[in-house]
């Protein structure tokens, strides 16, 4: 027969839990959900990351820290391109490397090189999209690449698809160019027009054919919208054009896109995800520098998140993509990087950066209003973040 619980043990229960909330606080968080990060293991005693799935990471401010930022140095990684090398370029101040997300509600996991390699044995992660996720494929290269000695590693770059390999592991890191998603005039990486844009909203097979097997697709479409309110749009099997508003097109894009994904995505073996738009900083006036220059003077973030912001990024779209890639059953990861990237006005290449190939001259460097880029961003810098976000929902999924 079993004993029954003493009654003092039941009192010192309740005393050491009310103890417990007292000293540690309410595990729970407002929404009532249960907050506990939970930091869980693989079988060598890894670390998989931080499974706080009620954590919004989107939400947060940008606090520095020249201690754990960058996390790596900019002449340590030989395969970032002269557009984004802004220290080499001339840049002066270098505190734009020194900023770290903290999303208000939790942490995000640090960033493991070697366990996402594991992650990534035997498999293929694929970005898709426009020059933004090429920035950001730049910085996932210089993220891994430091544990890998010279000759286990290689970059072969091809017209529209690039390739980084780490041998040992048999994992390759791509970029494909499509800065439509589907095809448009402006499939040829280095020859495009640029006033002159035209895209086939329902023709995406050509590129697709180049996403299947892979077992992480990263997409994003946004900067080449920004040219014109309206699109020049051919219809199948039509030669004439058609000139549609920028949103509708947007969206006949990515019904295209989602149909794709449906029917050529297996769950089981691939992740998708979407990343939002990278916001523009062309008027200074937009963050209370009326005297500035674009971004071309700016050396911190906005770090008062509660003061209303608008730096003129296309909502409309926002709220497109952030839709459609929530109503799919094929399940996509929507990566909301747009406001935390609006706070980042220091952030940009500026005049820091390559104009048809070459170092903009000093010439061109003193005339920022002309010559300063303010879409890309340095590296190391902004797109090592957005890469953390990616690497905590990849560490996350089973
Ligand atoms: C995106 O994140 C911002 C905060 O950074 C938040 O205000 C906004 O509601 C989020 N939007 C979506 C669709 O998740
Ligand atoms: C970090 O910043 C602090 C405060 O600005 C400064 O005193 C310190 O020298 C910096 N450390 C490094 C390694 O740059
Ligand atoms: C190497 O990776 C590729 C691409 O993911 C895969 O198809 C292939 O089976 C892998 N090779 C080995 C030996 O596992
Ligand atoms: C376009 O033409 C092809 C081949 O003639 C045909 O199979 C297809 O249905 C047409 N598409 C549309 C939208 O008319
Ligand atoms: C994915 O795996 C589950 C469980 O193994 C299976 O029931 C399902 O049919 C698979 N889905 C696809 C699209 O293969
Ligand atoms: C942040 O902005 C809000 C709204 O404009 C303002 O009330 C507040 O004083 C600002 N906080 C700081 C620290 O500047």
């Amino acid at each position: 027969m079993k004993p029954n619980l003493p009654i003092f043990m039941v009192v010192a229960s309740v005393f050491l839990l009310a103890c417990f909330i007292y000293i540690v606080g309410f595990p729970f968080s407002r929404s009532g959900a249960l907050h506990i990060q939970e930091i869980v293991l693989n079988s060598n005693g890894e670390e998989m990351g931080n499974r706080n799935e009620e954590c919004d990471l989107f939400t947060g401010n940008w606090v520095f820290d020249n201690v754990t930022r960058p996390l790596y140095r900019e002449d340590e990684c030989k395969f970032l391109t002269a557009q984004v090398t802004c220290m080499r370029n001339g840049r002066k101040d270098s505190v734009y490397q020194n900023w770290r997300w903290q999303p208000r509600d939790c942490s995000l996991p640090k960033f493991r090189p070697r366990l996402l390699l594991v992650k990534l044995r035997n498999k293929r992660l694929m970005f898709v999209g426009d020059s933004l996720n090429r920035n950001q494929w730049e910085s996932m290269i210089c993220l891994l690449q430091s544990l890998v000695p010279p000759s286990k590693k290689s970059l072969h770059i091809s017209a529209s698809l690039s390739i980084f390999k780490f041998q040992d592991y048999n994992a390759t890191v791509e970029f494909y160019w499509a800065p439509f998603l589907v095809e448009s005039n402006s499939d040829y990486p280095n020859t495009h027009t640029v006033s002159d844009r035209i895209i086939l909203p329902q023709s995406i097979q050509k590129h697709g054919t180049n996403w299947k097997n892979v077992d992480y697709l990263i997409f994003n479409s946004y900067i080449w919208w920004m040219n014109t309110p309206s699109i020049k749009v051919v219809h199948q099997n039509s030669s004439e054009y058609e000139q549609v508003e920028r949103e509708a097109a947007y969206r006949s894009v990515l019904n295209t896109w989602s149909k794709w994904i449906e029917k050529n995505v297996d769950p089981n073996r691939t992740k998708v995800f979407f990343m939002s738009m990278s916001p523009l900083h062309i008027k200074s006036s937009d963050w209370g520098n009326a005297g500035g220059v674009k971004c071309a003077e700016e050396t911190s973030p906005i770090v008062n998140t509660t003061a209303a912001l608008d730096v003129g990024t296309d909502g409309r779209l926002f709220a497109a993509a952030a839709s459609v890639t929530s109503g799919m059953r094929v399940p996509v990861s929507f990566l909301n990087i747009t406001r935390l990237s609006e706070y980042r006005k220091d952030a940009h290449t500026a005049v820091h950066t390559i104009r048809q190939g070459k170092i903009l001259t000093p010439e061109q460097k003193a005339d920022p209003a002309a010559f300063a880029d303010c879409i890309h961003w340095c590296l190391p810098g902004l797109p090592d973040t957005w890469n953390e976000l990616l690497y905590a929902r990849i560490i996350s999924s089973s």
